[in-house]
């Protein structure tokens, strides 16, 4: 039988990693919430809403109806990639500029109505892994298996960092772990939705772990 499988947890925990490799392995659908927010953020930037003066936020809400996402399965990369108004954005979304604004967005609530209803509409047949910061709490608070994952802030930095240098952008180690720290501080503290452990969430400390052993202790609980 068809389960839902909520991840949820702070910034660069490995979340997205874990829930694909299960998603492969038991033939279900991946959805990488995060990229939605982070496509959202990347249209506020191209259209200017997002500057030095600031964020225009109500610009962003008027135009939330001309905004599509979808998710799109690369056969080479092995995942779902994300598209904004049929482009494929998910090189654009990654970069530190776009994390660095991201919270921010995520913190609308217009923003979070959207997304999340499209979220439960992805995963209403079940046979579904999605990895965010509220899944567990908001969009499916009925998942059968809910986990939550944490690792130290130097951890997650140095993941991250080691991500971006491999794609060749130019950064310090000490804007990652500043970007890091601020969206966990943003997430956590937001009105709407905050991200906090779902009561019933397994929490996976993974600082000290390999992936091989997050992936076998998961892969118990799913099967339990
Ligand atoms: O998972 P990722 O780091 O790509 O998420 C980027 C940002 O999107 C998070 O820092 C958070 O602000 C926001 N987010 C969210 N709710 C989700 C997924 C992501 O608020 N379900």
């Amino acid at each position: 039988k068809k389960i839902t499988i909520a991840i949820d947890g702070f910034s660069s925990t490995g979340k997205s990693t874990v829930a694909k490799q299960l998603a492969k392995h038991l033939g279900y659908v991946y959805v990488d919430t995060g990229a939605m927010y982070r496509a959202v953020t990347y249209y506020a930037m191209q259209k200017g809403f997002i500057n030095k003066a600031g964020f225009d936020t109500e610009a962003l809400i008027n135009d939330l109806p001309k905004i599509t996402i979808s998710f799109k399965f690369s056969e080479s990369k092995g995942f779902a990639e994300v598209y904004l108004n049929n482009e494929n954005v998910e090189k654009q979304i990654r970069t530190l500029q776009v994390s660095s604004f991201v919270s921010q967005v995520a913190a609308v609530s217009q923003v979070r109505k959207k997304l999340v209803e499209q979220q439960q509409n992805m995963g209403k047949d079940k046979g579904v892994v999605m990895d965010g910061r509220d899944i567990g709490t908001v969009v499916f608070p009925d998942a059968e298996l809910k986990l939550f994952m944490t690792a130290s802030a130097e951890t997650r930095a140095q993941r991250r960092y080691d991500e971006l240098i491999e794609r060749g952008d130019k950064i310090e180690y000490v804007e990652v772990l500043k970007n890091v720290q601020d969206r966990d501080y943003i997430d956590s503290n937001r009105k709407d939705s905050p991200l906090v452990k779902a009561d019933e969430a397994i929490e996976f400390d993974n600082s000290n772990m390999t992936l091989t052993e997050q992936f076998d202790e998961i892969l118990k609980l799913v099967e339990r």
